[in-house]
């Protein structure tokens, strides 16, 4: 498949920015104080986390990206600007004082992870109604915009930005979570997992049921389409043309954390490089299927999409 120039493609993210953090030591003894293993910690790293890692993977491509959201005025803040800086992604991030940077923390010890530790705080308000006058003004220099939803608080106003963005006329693409979707109502495409729509339309015992709760979901919310992402079974595509579906590329899998990152991210860069809907789904799908088979929250470039 011969893909269109993508560095005139500008993909906007705004949703929960996270820093992941890893730290990496050996373990040689049990800690006099509890029964748990003393780990000599070695080695750090850091990663976007959240909607930074949509952001991230839509720089991969070779795409424009501007990331917009809330961090504290923090070390962590700083993390992740300096991680923006090395991305080369556009940096619409506010520092709040009253907000603290979310941070996921891996306690690595004899190579498996032995703890995480979340610090996590909703963004303060003053800052998310900032954030939505930022998004407004942003609007009009990107082709498509990624909601990146983790439940965080960062996208309280995401039917309000939904709203100004299809004012617009920009494509605007969700990653859900919650259990309540109706603030997605008007949103181009949703990316749910099964989780996340399980959560939503309960279970299913069979693909007819299935196609019955997701095309009635997506009439309900008025979206053009819903792209529900299967783990190993790849992902299905329901709009009003019909359902699609498209098997997952199979390889040997290392790590499944970050796909969904990647399939959003892809799918907007192919949209926004005018590529038409089942075709930038099934290119989402393959950045899917190549992500999991990398260590880490990875990214997928576009010679290794295009072989
Ligand atoms: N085990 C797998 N083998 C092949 N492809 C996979 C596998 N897991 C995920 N994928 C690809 O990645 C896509 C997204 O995966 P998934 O449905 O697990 O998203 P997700 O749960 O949102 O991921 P995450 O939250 O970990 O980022 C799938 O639709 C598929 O294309
Ligand atoms: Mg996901």
């Amino acid at each position: 498949m011969k893909l269109p120039a993508l560095n005139t493609t500008r993909i906007l993210v705004a949703g929960d920015v996270m820093l992941d953090r890893y730290w990496f030591g050996d373990v040689n003894r049990i800690s006099p104080e509890a029964p748990v293993p003393v780990v000599h910690v070695a080695k750090s790293e850091e990663r976007l986390g959240g909607a930074a890692n949509v952001a991230r993977n839509v720089s991969a491509l070779g795409a424009y990206a501007g990331l917009l959201g809330v961090v504290g005025q923090d070390e962590a803040g700083d993390a992740i600007a300096r991680l923006l800086d090395e991305s080369a992604i556009h940096n619409y991030l506010q520092r709040d004082v009253a907000t603290a940077t979310i941070i996921k923390l891996r306690v690595i010890g004899r190579q498996q992870q032995l703890l995480r530790i979340d610090f996590e705080q909703a963004p303060a308000d003053g800052a998310l109604r900032d954030k939505l006058a930022r998004f407004d003004t942003l609007l009009c220099d990107y082709d498509v915009v990624v909601l990146s939803d983790y439940a965080k608080g960062g996208l309280v106003n995401v039917a309000a930005m939904i709203q100004l963005a299809r004012q617009a006329g920009k494509m605007v693409l969700v990653d859900p979570k919650g259990e309540d979707f109706t603030c997605y109502a008007g949103a181009s495409i949703l990316t749910p997992n099964k989780t996340e729509f399980r959560a939503i339309v309960g279970a299913w015992h069979s693909e007819a049921e299935l196609t019955a709760k997701a095309q009635q979901l997506r009439t309900s919310l008025q979206l053009e389409a819903l792209l529900l992402t299967r783990s190993e079974e790849g992902m299905t595509l329901y709009s009003a043309q019909g359902v699609s579906h498209v098997p997952a590329v199979t390889r040997e899998v290392y790590d499944v954390s970050g796909a969904g990152d990647t399939v959003i991210a892809t799918l907007a860069v192919m949209l926004g490089a005018g590529l038409p809907l089942e075709q930038a789904v099934s290119y989402a799908n393959r950045a899917g299927g190549i992500v999991v088979g990398k260590l880490g929250t990875a990214t997928v470039s576009l010679d290794e999409l295009q072989d």
